[in-house]
């Protein structure tokens, strides 16, 4: 996720851009730039850091006119430096674009690109949208827009500038958020709506597929076709600050609703017929066919989205495999070593407990893969290799999105490493590569029965204690549901395997109290019908999350959340989300501050 504003009209554009920049920096903030049209040639400045750090060196650097477009990147492809910052610029160096998404087929163009003659210097996809620009570039911006984006595989949005034509910023959309900000005479482009408010509430939005030609006399929307769109503006009520969350109060409550897109990017080029594929991936392909034994270390939401890792792997590609939680790993004296595999789990790539277990597995002699959401940080430059999740920046300190991301591409490493390995049946993995995309629609359908949630979690408001139960991976769902319950309202939460209460904890069940019991597994769902029976038969309250929303369950339990029908190895995905829903609204429900819960930091950097 990045951040895109684009300006013209009769003011000057490099404090419009910065302020609309320094609105959008939610959206990431790992390097920042602008490129202005200056008297016939670019004024470009580009810097690593946030976008004050942009702000200082532009301090007594010329960089007047009236026309321009500024970035904020949060790093996809490349390490965020000056270098791979936005604006990228084609070989003249007169025209310059910025980009939010992933070009999925950028090596392909990039590799043309280059036997054509282009000089590419930077290691990002959006560097190759200039240079296809500048082919079909002949004095019409937008004409070679709308001709180029055609070639261009994955997610955009696009805006462009070229020295040659003032007073014009063009733009093209597809699965990345693209809105007109229309104020008299001058008009702007933006990521988000916040980016443009100090100046107007006049907008739109651009639709998939649609391009847009801003001039400071006016915008003309088209298709790819050419023909005109005639779009509806409305009038912006809400304040900047609103707006970043808009429509929702809380960002964690944003990031929960953000999940479908979540899924959808980050299976984005991993599915390639009915394989998964990971053109990334380096490690020696030798070692992920002939190690004998995984672990997976990390902390918190991350190290629960090892345990549906250690599920997966397990049972699809028959390796054991360790989870260890970082800061026990580190000095527990591992017993691993070369022809090991370590996998590390985290949102931030700079939790502290993660680094050292890291370094520790290294220090033996192991190789590390790591699953991360931030291109550069600390985890993702140490690690033999990454694999990322690309959930965007996360802000709420209550992780929901990177989670469902995590759980992804573990359950596509597990896939992948069983037809390397050719350890599970062919028919087993096509089925579960053919249901993967589904899971985004699954996903929304849950997000649909919120209201129902919100309304079981504010009736338990109240209480003093929760138990979360399943069987296999719903037990590691479990898990993440009481983290989440426990961080942001401080109800005491607690997960237990559904059939170990017995032995000790179910002495704590008594009159009333709530449990929430897991049951997407239909080889255990018997089992678990026995356990709510047994908690029921002590008084508790159950509320059953489960894909067989009828018969035996809906009679034991008090109430029932029903999921669509999904694979069982895939439901974790979705079963994590009511009970992600019912933390946040019991939370809200207690007044608490649910984005920056007390004691709590969003990236732990200290032991
Ligand atoms: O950035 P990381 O994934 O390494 O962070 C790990 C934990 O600190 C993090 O998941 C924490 O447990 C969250 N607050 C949970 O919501």
């Amino acid at each position: 996720m990045c951040g895109i504003v684009g300006y013209t009209g009769y003011q000057q554009a490099l404090p419009l851009l910065l302020e609309g920049l320094k609105r959008l920096e939610y959206r990431g903030y790992d390097s920042a730039g602008i490129a202005i049209v200056q008297e016939g040639r670019l004024a470009l400045h580009k810097k690593e850091g946030k976008i004050a750090t942009l702000e200082e060196h532009l301090n007594g650097n010329s960089a007047s006119g009236t026309t321009g477009v500024g970035h904020t990147r949060w790093a996809t492809h490349g390490a965020p430096t000056d270098l791979n910052a936005h604006p990228h610029l084609d070989c003249t160096g007169r025209l310059a674009v910025v980009h939010n998404g992933i070009i999925e087929n950028y090596l392909e163009l990039r590799r043309g690109l280059a036997a054509r003659g282009h000089r590419l210097v930077s290691d990002t996809d959006t560097e190759v949208i200039p240079h296809l620009i500048e082919e079909f570039y002949d004095g019409d911006l937008f004409a070679a827009l709308k001709r180029a984006v055609p070639l261009l595989r994955g997610s955009y949005a696009v805006a462009a500038v070229v020295a040659s034509e003032p007073g014009r910023v063009v733009a093209a959309r597809r699965d990345s958020p693209l809105i007109v900000g229309l104020s008299g005479e001058e008009n702007f482009l933006a990521s988000d709506i916040p980016a443009v408010l100090s100046s107007t509430r006049r907008t739109y939005i651009l639709e998939d597929g649609e391009f847009a030609d801003v001039r400071s006399d006016g915008v003309f929307v088209c298709d790819g076709a050419g023909q005109r769109r005639h779009k509806e503006i409305f009038e912006v009520k809400w304040d900047a600050a609103q707006a970043e969350k808009a429509p929702y109060e809380h960002f964690m409550h944003k990031e929960i609703h953000e999940q479908p897109k979540v899924l959808r990017d980050t299976l984005r080029g991993r599915i390639s017929g009915d394989e998964v594929v990971f053109p990334e991936l380096r490690l020696d392909p030798e070692l992920l066919k002939s190690c004998k034994r995984l672990f997976i270390t990390a902390c918190g939401t991350a190290y629960h989205a090892g345990l549906i890792g250690k599920a997966l792997v397990e049972r699809l590609v028959r390796l054991p495999v360790e989870v260890d939680i970082a800061s026990e790993f580190r000095y527990r004296d591992p017993l691993i070593g070369p022809g090991d595999i370590l996998i590390v789990v985290s949102q931030s790539g700079e939790t502290a407990d993660t680094l050292a277990a890291m370094r520790e597995a290294k220090a033996r002699g192991a190789s590390v893969l790591a699953v991360t959401n931030v291109v550069g940080s600390s985890v993702s430059r140490e690690a033999d290799d990454v694999l990322y999740t690309w959930a965007g920046p996360e802000i709420a300190v209550a992780s929901t999105k990177a989670y469902v991301a995590q759980v992804l591409v573990l359950t596509l490493f597990a896939i992948y490493m069983a037809r390397e390995r050719q350890t599970a049946p062919p028919e087993l993995l096509r089925e579960l590569v053919g249901e993967l995309p589904h899971l985004s629609k699954y996903v929304t359908s849950v997000l649909t029965r919120e209201e129902e949630i919100a309304t079981l979690a504010a009736a338990r408001q109240h209480v003093s204690c929760t138990f979360f139960i399943g069987r296999g991976l719903d037990w590691a769902v479990a898990a993440e549901g009481a983290l989440k319950l426990k961080e942001i309202s401080y109800i005491h939460a607690e997960a237990y395997a559904a059939g170990e209460l017995k032995h000790g904890t179910l002495a704590l069940v008594t009159e009333g109290v709530p449990v929430m019991a897991l049951a997407t597994q239909p080889a255990l769902f018997e089992k678990v019908v026995s356990n709510i029976k047994e908690v029921k038969a002590r008084g508790a309250d159950v509320l059953a999350v489960t894909s067989e929303a009828e018969g035996a369950i809906t009679e034991v339990a008090d109430a029932v959340i029903g999921l669509p029908k999904v694979h069982p190895l895939l439901a974790p995905a979705v079963a994590v989300v009511p009970l992600q829903l019912f933390a946040y609204h019991a939370a809200v429900a207690r007044g608490c501050d649910v984005d920056k819960p007390r004691n709590l930091a969003k990236s732990v950097t200290v032991e």
